[in-house]
């Protein structure tokens, strides 16, 4: 924690953006990995293990109504068709864009599509060296690594697939791996042939000048980043839970008693609001209305912050700043704090309507140490919990939340908005006094958000296999890791996981635990 690695897209500062190549510039498609103990950071014993990101995953379900991703919002609303930046990369890059067939050649233009932050989500973890990527690769290198290969070439896809049924045409016989023809297919099918259909290579210099030959790309290499982005933006927007027995009145009496706990003496619905169960989630967002708020903080003062984003001082602020952290480009990633610039006449890059209410004037900004509200839907089936994954069960986040958050020293090593303009923890951050009937009673209501189809892998939750890391063998490997054991998430249909033995996965989030025998296990 605290160092800013390059995961998701976040890039090290002072080095270019990894959105084209200069002409003639020749781009690794294939990079070298040393498995050197001494320098990598993961190792025991001489043995080097996977990298573990510094913030802990959220899901993605009903996330297409999150008005900016990724826990510090940095998955920006608008999609710029190559990075999660938004209009900031546009700003700031000439060399951003994608390759449009218009009459009279090839034209390098921006994009800026609202409400697509789950776009801006996807193409941030595909290029990143700590998540998915050999260090200074391009997008494009991507796109001419995956463009020849058929999809989903090494999962198992199930026959009833609740998306791939509708075309039969791309289901392959068994043992039912992968699909049908390749990327390009898909591509050629889905987008409009402007985006696609100009032969030749080209590449993109800094000024966005395009040029034929000199090594460069195809343009569907060159686009593969927008392709990328907008097709898992259409497939996460099918992801949307609503049959929990929250949403159909088949609350057990527990559940009913908690549901008053979370909206009354517990104040989480302050924070946890509407149907999403998120501030972060609001339909009044749309547009850029609403994202900045005023608030008493716990002196007394008041200050701005970015609706939707709090903190609540699961750690010290100082471990990781959230959403007050900046863009590769240094603009701040919080509205707040583009606001105060505004008000000194700053330009910014995002658009937004200002605050509304008393004191908005206040250049006071609370939101170092601020991560997006969570949806609480399916939260049952999806420890750890919070940003940093500190918290193994419910259990322990209520107690976190009972005991008033997690309070250190007072004064400015005091994480909870107590000193002055010191720290910046949510005043609702109070002890809250439940007993034990509260306690059990919130854990029955937060297992009622849990939609049946979730915990059952069943359509439009099913998937392909998917190979989960699960620990390490003995073995060493020739290139120096270690064997990793992987479990392998059987694919589903529109039907779910097999109604023989247990079902469905427990409404405590044991992923390895009592299912353990619905998955295959590997060692690689
Ligand atoms: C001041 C706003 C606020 C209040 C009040 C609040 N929460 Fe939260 N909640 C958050 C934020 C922000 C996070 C994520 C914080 C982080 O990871 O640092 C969170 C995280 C959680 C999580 C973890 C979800 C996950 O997927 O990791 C649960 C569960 C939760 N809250 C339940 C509750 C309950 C129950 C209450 C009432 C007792 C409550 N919250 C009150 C803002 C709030």
């Amino acid at each position: 924690m605290g160092s800013q690695g390059t995961y998701a897209g976040l890039f090290i500062p002072g080095q270019p953006a990894p959105v084209n190549l200069a002409p003639g510039q020749q781009a690794p498609t294939e990079c070298q990995v040393t498995y050197d103990p001494a320098n990598n950071p993961f190792h025991a014993n001489g043995n080097v293990y996977r990298k573990v990101p510094p913030r802990n995953t959220p899901t993605n379900i009903n996330a297409v109504f999150n008005y900016r991703n990724f826990w510090d919002g940095r998955a920006n609303n608008v999609f710029n068709g190559v990075n999660p930046f938004g209009v900031r990369t546009n700003l700031a890059s000439k060399q951003a864009g994608v390759l449009v067939d218009v009459s009279g050649g090839i034209q390098l233009q921006q994009l800026a599509i609202a409400n697509a932050s789950l776009a801006s989500q996807s193409v941030g973890p595909i290029l990143s060296d700590g998540e998915m990527s050999c260090t200074n690769r391009a997008f494009a290198d991507v796109g001419r690594r995956l463009i020849t290969t058929p999809p989903l070439a090494n999962q198992a896809v199930h026959p009833t697939d609740s998306l791939f049924k509708q075309t039969p045409s791309l289901l392959v016989a068994p043992p039912h791996n992968g699909l049908t023809g390749t990327y390009a297919d898909l591509i050629r099918a889905a987008f409009d042939p402007k985006y696609w259909d100009v032969k030749g290579k080209y590449s993109v210099d800094a000024n966005g000048n395009v040029t034929k030959g000199n090594g460069g790309y195809t343009q569907m290499e060159q686009n593969f980043s927008m392709f990328w982005g907008l097709a898992i933006q259409a497939y996460e927007s099918l992801l949307i839970s609503d049959q929990s027995p929250f949403d159909t009145g088949t609350m057990a009496a527990d559940a009913k008693r908690g549901e008053g706990v979370f909206t009354g003496k517990g104040h989480c619905a302050e924070c946890h609001n509407g149907p999403l169960l998120t501030n972060a989630a609001k339909t009044s967002q749309q547009g850029g209305s609403d994202v900045i708020r005023s608030m008493q903080m716990g002196d007394g003062g008041v200050a701005l912050y970015d609706t939707g984003f709090y903190n609540i001082g699961v750690r010290p602020t100082g471990e990781d700043i959230g959403i007050g952290g900046t863009d590769a480009f240094g603009n701040p990633l919080s509205f707040s704090q583009e606001y105060v610039a505004v008000l000194q006449g700053q330009p910014v890059p995002d658009s937004f309507a200002p605050p509304t209410g008393a004191n908005i004037r206040s250049s006071r900004v609370a939101v170092d140490g601020a991560f997006k509200v969570p949806t609480l839907r399916n939260v049952a089936l999806t420890p750890p919990y919070m940003h940093n994954g500190g918290f193994a069960s419910l259990e322990q986040v209520i107690a976190f939340y009972n005991r008033g958050g997690n309070r250190q020293n007072a004064g400015c090593g005091d994480t909870t908005g107590f000193g002055a303009n010191c720290s910046n923890v949510d005043p609702e951050i109070e002890n809250r006094s439940f007993n034990q009937q509260d306690v059990s009673d919130l854990v029955a209501f937060l297992k009622s958000l849990t939609d049946n189809r979730v915990a059952c892998h069943a359509g439009p939750f099913d998937h392909p296999s998917i190979q989960l890391p699960n620990g390490y063998s003995s073995a060493l490997l020739p290139d120096g890791r270690t064997a990793e054991v992987l479990s392998i998430l059987p694919a589903t249909g529109s039907g779910g996981l097999p109604a023989s033995g247990k079902p469905c996965f427990p409404n405590a989030g044991n992923l390895f635990g009592d299912l353990q025998s619905a998955f295959t296990t590997i060692t690689r």
